[in-house]
C-alpha cells in the first residue's frame, strides 16, 4: 500500500464497519467530473439503443438482434477534484470508449458528463478546444511523441498550440522536464530514449499546460516491469507534488490498487463495482470482481476494520492500541507480540479487538 493510500486515510475514515468505509480525504472534495446515465453504442442506428428496451438487453443478446456494440452501458459515477480514479477491467470491457467519451474524442451516444456542472456533451467546437488545450491532458500506451522533435519541444508542443511565446514554453518545458528526472534531455530526439524515459517525456508534456483533469490510457503497459513500477512509482510522487486529478485506465490490478483512490470495475460496458482498493478486496460486488481480486494479498490491502471483531467479555481491554485505518500487514508485529489483543480505537472509542487469531487467519490465505 502506498503512502498515498494510508496518508489519505488515516486523517478521514471514521466509520465504524467495513459496510461503512467513508472514501479517502478527497471525499470531501468537491465533484469535477459527474458522469450520468452515459452510454457509447457503435453500429447502424446506435441511438435507439439508450431509454428503450433494448437498453436491457445484455451486449451479446444486442450485438444479435441489432448488429449494435454497447461499449458503454449506462454509466454513472463521479470523480471528485485531486482524485486518483482508477478505471479497470478486462479487454473489451469498455476502458477506452469509457474515457474517451469523458473528453468527446468519442462522442457519447446518451447521458451527461459534467465538467464542474456544465455538460461537455453541449460543448460547442470552440469550447471544446479550449478544453482540451487547457483542462485536459491525455498520456497513452503508445507514448505519441513526435519523432523529428526534440524532447523539449514535445514536452512544449501543448504550450505551442494555446501560443505561448517561446520563451516561456521553454522555460516551462524545461520545469517539467526536471520535474519527470529527465534533467539534461532536452535536446535529445524521441528515439534516442528508452520506453520509460519516452513516457516521462509523455507525463512531463502532459503536465505542462497545467490541466486540471490528466487521462491516462494503460500508459505503462508496453513497459517491462521494473521500468513499470518506477513509473507507478512516478505518478504517485506527481500525484502528491502536482495534485492533479487522474483517471488512469489499467487491466492490471496491482497498479489500480496501488495507484487509485478508488476503482471502477467494468465489465462488458457495465459497471460492475466502484470503491476503494479495500472495498474491492474486502468486498467485490459479484464474482468477476472476486476473480480479479482471487490472488491479492488481502493483508497489504486489507485494514484492521475488515478484520476486528467486538470485545467479548473475557478479552483483557488494556492492550496496545492501533488505528481501524491501518494496514494489516503493518499490524502483525504489533499484534502477534502483545500478549493480549489489540484494542482498534478512533477518536477514543473502542470499534474492536483484533488478536492473534484475525492477523494469522489473513496471513494464512
Ligand atoms: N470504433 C469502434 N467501432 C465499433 N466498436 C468499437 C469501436 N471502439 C470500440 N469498440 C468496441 O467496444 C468495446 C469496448 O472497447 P474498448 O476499446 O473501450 O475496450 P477496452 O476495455 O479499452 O479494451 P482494451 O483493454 O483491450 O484496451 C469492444 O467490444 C470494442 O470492439
Ligand atoms: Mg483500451
Amino acid at each position: 500500500m502506498t503512502g498515498l493510500h494510508s496518508s489519505n486515510r488515516e486523517v478521514t475514515m471514521t466509520a465504524t464497519s467495513p459496510t461503512e468505509l467513508s472514501q479517502p480525504s478527497t471525499s470531501e472534495e468537491p465533484v469535477i467530473l459527474d458522469v450520468r446515465g452515459l452510454w457509447k453504442v457503435f453500429g447502424p442506428r446506435a441511438d435507439r439503443v439508450a431509454g428503450t428496451p433494448l437498453a436491457e438487453l445484455s451486449r451479446a443478446e444486442l450485438k444479435e438482434r441489432t448488429g449494435c456494440v454497447a461499449a458503454v452501458r449506462d454509466a454513472s459515477f463521479a470523480v471528485r477534484r485531486g482524485e486518483v480514479f482508477v478505471v479497470m477491467g478486462l479487454s473489451g470491457s469498455g476502458k477506452s470508449t469509457l474515457v474517451r467519451c469523458l473528453t468527446r474524442l468519442v462522442e457519447p451516444t446518451a447521458g451527461e458528463v459534467l465538467l464542474d456542472g456544465h455538460d461537455i456533451r453541449k460543448a460547442g467546437d470552440k469550447e471544446l478546444r479550449e478544453l482540451r488545450r487547457r483542462r485536459f491532458a491525455m498520456v497513452f500506451q503508445h507514448f505519441g511523441l513526435l519523432p523529428h522533435r526534440r524532447v523539449l519541444d514535445n514536452i512544449a508542443y501543448g504550450l505551442e498550440i494555446q501560443g505561448l511565446k517561446k520563451e516561456a514554453r521553454y522555460r516551462r518545458a524545461t520545469e517539467m522536464l526536471d520535474l519527470v528526472g529527465l534533467s539534461g534531455y532536452g535536446e535529445s530526439y524521441p528515439d534516442q530514449l528508452s520506453g520509460g524515459m519516452q513516457q516521462r517525456v509523455g507525463l512531463a508534456r502532459a503536465l505542462a499546460v497545467d490541466p486540471e483533469v490528466l487521462f491516462f490510457d494503460e500508459p505503462f503497459s508496453a513497459l517491462d516491469p521494473l521500468i513499470r513500477r518506477d513509473m507507478q512509482n512516478e505518478v504517485i510522487r506527481l500525484h502528491r507534488e502536482v495534485g492533479k486529478t487522474m483517471i488512469f485506465i489499467t487491466h492490471d490490478l496491482s497498479e489500480a490498487l496501488k495507484l487509485g483512490d478508488r476503482i471502477l470495475v467494468m465489465r462488458d460496458g457495465g459497471l460492475v463495482q466502484t470503491g476503494t482498493p479495500d472495498e474491492v478486496v474486502g468486498a467485490p460486488a459479484d464474482d468477476y470482481v472476486r476473480e480479479f481480486v482471487r490472488d491479492v494479498s488481502r493483508s497489504h490491502v486489507l485494514t484492521l476494520r475488515w478484520i476486528m471483531r467486538p470485545p467479548s467479555g473475557e478479552d483483557p481491554l488494556d492492550g496496545p492500541e492501533l488505528g481501524p485505518d491501518v494496514v494489516i500487514k503493518d499490524a502483525v508485529h504489533t499484534v502477534l507480540h502483545a500478549d493480549r489483543p489489540v484494542r482498534v480505537v478512533s477518536d477514543g472509542e473502542l470499534l474492536g479487538v483484533v488478536g492473534s487469531a484475525e492477523i494469522l487467519e489473513v496471513i494464512a490465505e
